[in-house]
């Protein structure tokens, strides 16, 4: 099933930022780059730390955990630099007026 989810104002996710949102229990975390927005599941599965906590790099287009610099590509969710193994959970995430919507599907 999917469900249409508001997450917050635009204006409170600038560009460059990553925040966390928790959505029916699951971690997620939501990314601007460049005034285009998308979603990841915000726990990485290697040590538990949350991405949302992490750094994003524009240039590589990588979330970067905040524990030990894995990372995993912004768009598709794999996993680019270790320790990052397996993917991360990709959702989209769209302007709708004033508002930032992820699409959760479950
Ligand atoms: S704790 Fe998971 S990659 Fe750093």
């Amino acid at each position: 099933m999917s469900t249409d989810v508001v997450l917050c104002k635009i204006a409170e996710l600038p560009d460059g930022a990553v925040r966390h949102f928790e959505i029916m229990g699951y971690d997620l975390a939501a990314i601007n780059v460049g005034g285009t927005f998308y979603g990841l599941d915000a726990m990485c599965t290697y040590k538990w730390a949350n991405l949302a906590e992490g750094r994003v790099d524009k240039e590589r287009m990588v979330l970067v955990c905040p524990a030990c610099k894995g990372s995993w590509d912004i768009k598709t969710g794999q996993p680019v630099d270790r320790p990052a193994q397996f993917p991360l959970t990709t959702y989209a995430v769209s302007a709708v007026g004033d508002d930032l919507v992820l699409s959760f599907t479950y």
